[in-house]
C-alpha cells in the first residue's frame, strides 16, 4: 500500500494519494513540539490523516524525551501495551522518535522487539521514507547521529540536521502562533542533563532563513512566532566578519509585516547580554517575557551543576533585567534534590526564590540521567520523599507569589492575542459540524508579558489582540472582560479616565 497510485482523470495523470492514519504522541519540551508538528506534516502530505485512535492508526509514533526517567517511563509502558496490537496487525508501523531514540537506540528493540523505527532528533527528515519501507516489509530500522565522542565536531554537527521545512499553514495547530527554530543542540554540559547528548552541538540557523521562516508564516495570518533554542540567547550565527546575535536578530523580525509578537525561550543566565536586554526593552514586536531558569539557590549546588554561574552573580543578572525593562515578567526553573542538596541549599533555593519574585517557575525533582557527568559523579543521595516534599514546599512559596504579583492587574486593561477557547470551553462546548462554535464562548490568551488572561468572547476574536478588563486572578490565570469599545486602548484610557493600560 504505498503512498502514489497513478489514475487517468480529465486527461490528465494525477497522484491519488491513498489516505492512512497517523497516531503520534508528543512528550517534552516545545522542541519536540515543533518536530512532532514538522513530522505530522511530512507525512500528511504523503497522504496520512491523524487520528486519536492508537487501534486504527496504520502508523503510531511516539516522540520522545530524555530529561527525566518518569518520560522514559511512559513511553516504554505505551510501547507495552502495544505489543499485542502489532502481534495482530503486523502491517501496524511502531515508531520511536526523538531524544529517547538517539539516547537509547538499539536497546529500545530490545525492550520492544515489535518497534520498527528508531529515529533520533537529527533524522527526523528522514521519517516518511522510513515509515513507507517499513509498511514495505524493511527490517527494522535505526537512525541516529554520531554521540559526542564519536567524531570531528564538525563531522557531529552535520550528524544533527536541523528539520525545518516551511509548513503548510493548515498543519499548525493554531494558524495565529507558531514555534520557530533558531538553533540546534547544547554547548553548555549541567552536570545534570542529557540535551547536549541527545541533541547534540549548539549550532545557530543562518538569520536569512529564519526571516524566511518568520516571513512565510506572516503572511499566513500568523501573529505571534515563538524563537526556539535551548540556551536561545547565546545565538550567534557567524557569516564571513559578521556575527548576527539575538538582539539583531529580533531587529531584523520587527520588520515582518503582519508578525504583532515575537517571544523567545529558554534563555541561558550568563548569556543575558546588555544589547539583548535593550532589544527586549526598545523592539516594539518583543513580549517583555524572559525565562531565565536558575535552577538552584545555593553555590555549592549550582557549582556541582556546572551552571557557570554563582547566586549574586544570577541576581545582578536579574537586577539588570529589571532595570533595564521595568515591566518584564520573568520565569524559571528549579531542580530540586540534585546530589548532595542539604536542607541549608534548599532553604538558599527558597530565598532565591522569595527574592527574586518570578512570575512563575517550573519546579522539577532531579532524575539521574545515564551518561551525563552528574550520574558520574555525584550519587543520587536525595530520599525520593525529600524530593517530593521540597518540591511541593517550592511550589507552595512560588503561588503565593504569583498570586500576589497578579493582584495589581486587578481593575487594569491588558491587551491579549487571542488563543483560543480555553481548556475548560474545549471540554464544555462540543464543535459544531462545521467545527465552529456558536455563542460566547470562553476564551483564553495572553499579555504582552505572558500572563495567561481568560475571558468571554466569540469565536471570530481568537488571533486578534483585544483590550481586556481585569477583575480576578489567581496564581496562574488574570479573569477579565473585554473591553467592547471599537477604539485602541490608549483611547479608552482616555474616554474611561479611571481605568489605566499600557503594554501589558
Ligand atoms: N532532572 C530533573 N530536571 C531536569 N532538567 C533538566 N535535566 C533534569 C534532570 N536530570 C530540568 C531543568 C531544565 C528543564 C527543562 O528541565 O530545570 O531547565
Ligand atoms: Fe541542559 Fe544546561 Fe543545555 Fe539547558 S543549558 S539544555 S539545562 S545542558
Amino acid at each position: 500500500m504505498g503512498g502514489g497510485l497513478y489514475r487517468g482523470y480529465l486527461g490528465f495523470r494525477r497522484r491519488v494519494i491513498m489516505t492512512k492514519k497517523l497516531y503520534i504522541e508528543t512528550v517534552g519540551c516545545q522542541m519536540n513540539v515543533l518536530d512532532s508538528e514538522l513530522v505530522v506534516a511530512s507525512l500528511r502530505r504523503e497522504g496520512y490523516e491523524l487520528t486519536d485512535n492508537k487501534t486504527d492508526a496504520d502508523t503510531i509514533l511516539f516522540n520522545t524525551c530524555s530529561v527525566r526517567q518518569h518520560a522514559e517511563d511512559k513511553i516504554y509502558s505505551a510501547l507495552g501495551r502495544l505489543k499485542h496490537a502489532k502481534r495482530d496487525h503486523p502491517g501496524k508501523v511502531i515508531g520511536v522518535l526523538g531524544c529517547m531514540a538517539q539516547k537509547d537506540q538499539r536497546l529500545v528493540f530490545q525492550r520492544a522487539p515489535y518497534v520498527d523505527l528508531v529515529v533520533g532528533p537529527g533524522q527526523l527528515h528522514q521519517v516518511p521514507r522510513l515509515v513507507e519501507e517499513a509498511r514495505a516489509g524493511a527490517e527494522q530500522r535505526l537512525e541516529v547521529s554520531l554521540g559526542r565522542k564519536e567524531g570531528a565536531r564538525d563531522a557531529i554537527e552535520r550528524s544533527h540536521e536541523s528539520f525545518d521545512p516551511l509548513r503548510d499553514p493548515a498543519m499548525r495547530p493554531t494558524p495565529y502562533q507558531a514555534y520557530v527554530r533558531i538553533m540546534i543542540g547544547c554547548d553548555k554540559f549541567c552536570t545534570y542533563c542529557i540535551v547536549p547528548s541527545v541533541r547534540g552541538p549548539e549550532q545557530s540557523r543562518p538569520p536569512r532563513e529564519i526571516l524566511a521562516e518568520a516571513r512565510q508564516l506572516a503572511s499566513e495570518g500568523c501573529k505571534e512566532i515563538i524563537l526556539l533554542g535551548q540556551t536561545v540567547n547565546s545565538y550567534h550565527y557567524r557569516a564571513g566578519e559578521r556575527t548576527t546575535r539575538l538582539s539583531d536578530l529580533l531587529g531584523e523580525l520587527q520588520v515582518v509585516e503582519g508578525l504583532e509578537r515575537i517571544r523567545f525561550i529558554t534563555n541561558y543566565p550568563k548569556d543575558m547580554t546588555d544589547d539583548l536586554l535593550a532589544a527586549v526593552r526598545d523592539l516594539p514586536k518583543s513580549t517583555r517575557y524572559l525565562h531565565v531558569p536558575a535552577q538552584s539557590g545555593s553555590d555549592r549546588i549550582l557549582e556541582r551543576m556546572k551552571r557557570g554561574y554563582t547566586v549574586s552573580e544570577y541576581r545582578e543578572m536579574l537586577g539588570r533585567v529589571r532595570d533595564w525593562i521595568p515591566e518584564v515578567a520573568v520565569t524559571s526553573d528549579f531542580i530540586v534534590g540534585f546530589c548532595g542538596e542539604t536542607d541549608e541549599d534548599f532553604s538558599q533555593t527558597c530565598q532565591l526564590a522569595r527574592q527574586s519574585r518570578f512570575k512563575n517557575s517550573y519546579i522539577f525533582k532531579y532524575s539521574q540521567r545515564p551518561g551525563t557527568k552528574g550520574a558520574e559523579r555525584f550519587p543520587d543521595d536525595v530520599p525520593e520523599a525529600v524530593k517530593k516534599e521540597r518540591n511541593n514546599h517550592l511550589l507552595a512559596l512560588q503561588n503565593a507569589i504569583s498570586e500576589e504579583d497578579n493582584q495589581p492587574f486587578l481593575g487594569r486593561v491588558v491587551e491579549v492575542l487571542v488563543e483560543g477557547p480555553s481548556k475548560t470551553a474545549r471540554k464544555r462546548q462540543p464543535a459544531t459540524e462545521s467545527g465552529h462554535v456558536d455563542g460566547p464562548l470562553q476564551l483564553t490568551g495572553r499579555t504582552l508579558c505572558d500572563r495567561i488572561v481568560v475571558f468571554t468572547g466569540n469565536r471570530r476574536q481568537v488571533g486578534q489582540i483585544l483590550p481586556v478588563t481585569i477583575y480576578d486572578a489567581n496564581a496562574l490565570t488574570l479573569f477579565g472582560t473585554v473591553v467592547t469599545q471599537h477604539v485602541g486602548p490608549e483611547l479608552f484610557t482616555l474616554s474611561t479616565g479611571n481605568l489605566s493600560t499600557g503594554n501589558l
